[in-house]
This record gives C-alpha cells, structure tokens and sequence, in this order.
C-alpha cells in the first residue's frame, strides 16, 4: 500500500512513522509512505500557499494551486482510491472505516487548518472527509498520523501475530477482555484465577463473558447491545 500525505508543517509526521510498528511495516516495504511540502507545490514566486479571506475575516486560508498541483503530479503516475481530507466537521472515523481503508492500494490524505482551506478543495479535489473526533486540532498532521497508524496495522504481515489486529476491540462491536502477566499476585491483587488454570477452553469463555461484560458496562452503545 501506498500513502501520500500533503502537508504544509511536515516536519509534524515526522516521528509517527519512525518509531515501532509503523517504522517496521515500511522497512518490511508493507506500506511506503511519502510526505509532500505543500510550499514545494507553490505555484507564485513568493512561494507562499496561503492568501485572505475573500470575503474579509480573520486568518489566512490555504489555497487550491499547491494542493491541485500536487494532486495531479501524484495522479500522473499511479491511481489512487482516496483522497482524504482530514477535518473536524467529517465522518468520525471507525474501525469499519479503518479495515476498508486498509484494503486500498495507493490513498492521499491532506492535512488542512479548520477553517483555513479553500471549499473549492473540498468540492472538487477530495472524495472523502474523515474527522477523528468530536475536537479541533491545530491541524490534520496528528489526525492523519493516527488514521495511518490505524489503516497500517491491519495490512497483513505488519502485526507479528496476525491474530493480534483481529481480536483489537471493536473489530467485531466489542471491547477488548482485560489481560495480565507476571507476577501472579502483587501486594494483594491477584490474577483472576482462570488464567491460571491451564484449561483453554473455561479460558476463552471467561474472555468472551468478559469482553461482553466490559461492552455493556462502558459502550452500552455498540453491536448487540444497539437499539
Ligand atoms: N483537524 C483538526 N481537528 C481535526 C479532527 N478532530 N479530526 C480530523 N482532522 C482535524
């Protein structure tokens, strides 16, 4: 899979992809994940990328020419799925969205300024808007980092245990059962004692019970428990 992102402060995804499984899963050439300057696409001699509001209003707004120009340097050589902007007022980002993003092949996410990018963008460039939370950042950098994360674990062979991803919570509507290590019993806390027991069929059922239990408990919201 591959993921252009377009960034005007690209120095932000920096760390997110150089460090632990991310990293892994580009040195195993599972993902290959380009970030573009958006000032590289300026298309003025200033090399400027934004300009003012029409209209009047505070803040400057990011203008289309970097973006279209970086968009159709990228569309020249491959097909892309996507094109994702990230923003606040998008569709909230979930699981089900991560997993189907996960199948694609070639995906450009754009990182944007709320209330600082030229609609037109939005109207003609893009095919999908994807927030990841009811919040606003100072940017989509973060945002689009964690949609990456999210997408690139599930891409087979990223994960040691392939397994692993598909027990995340959520994958099927339900949270995760609680897990424990070492030691066995700390102060007075003690590891339920089913885990302990060597019977991996009691085991597994004591997760299930848990994880439903959990699901109701906390997101009474999800799968079954729906109305
Ligand atoms: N940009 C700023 N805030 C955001 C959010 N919550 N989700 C996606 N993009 C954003």
């Amino acid at each position: 899979m591959r993921i252009d992102i377009i960034s005007a402060v690209p120095s932000l995804l920096e760390s997110p992809f150089n460090d632990s499984i991310l990293k892994r899963a580009k040195e195993k050439k599972l993902v290959e994940i380009k970030i573009h300057n958006l000032r590289d696409y300026s298309t003025n001699k200033q090399k400027s990328i934004d300009d003012y509001a029409f209209g009047g209003g505070a803040g400057m707004v990011l203008s289309i020419e970097p973006f279209a120009k970086c968009i159709n340097q990228l569309k020249e050589n491959r097909n892309y799925d996507e094109v994702i902007f990230m923003t606040p007022d998008g569709e909230k980002l979930k699981q089900s969205d991560a997993n189907q993003l996960s199948l694609n092949k070639n995906i450009i996410i754009l990182c944007g300024h709320y209330k600082g990018i030229d609609q037109r963008i939005r109207d003609y460039l893009i095919t999908k808007e994807i927030s990841i939370g009811d919040y606003v950042l100072s940017g989509g950098e973060l945002p689009a980092a964690v949609l990456c994360d999210a997408i690139i674990r599930l891409i087979p062979g990223v994960l040691n245990n392939e397994t692993s991803a598909l027990t995340d919570s959520f994958q099927d509507d339900l949270l995760a059962p609680p897990v424990y290590t070492r030691p066995a019993k700390f102060n007075d806390w003690e590891v339920p004692e089913i885990l302990t027991s060597g019977n991996l069929k009691a085991i597994e059922n004591w997760r299930e019970e848990k994880a439903i239990e959990n699901t109701k408990k906390r997101r009474p919201d999800l799968g079954e428990n729906k109305k």
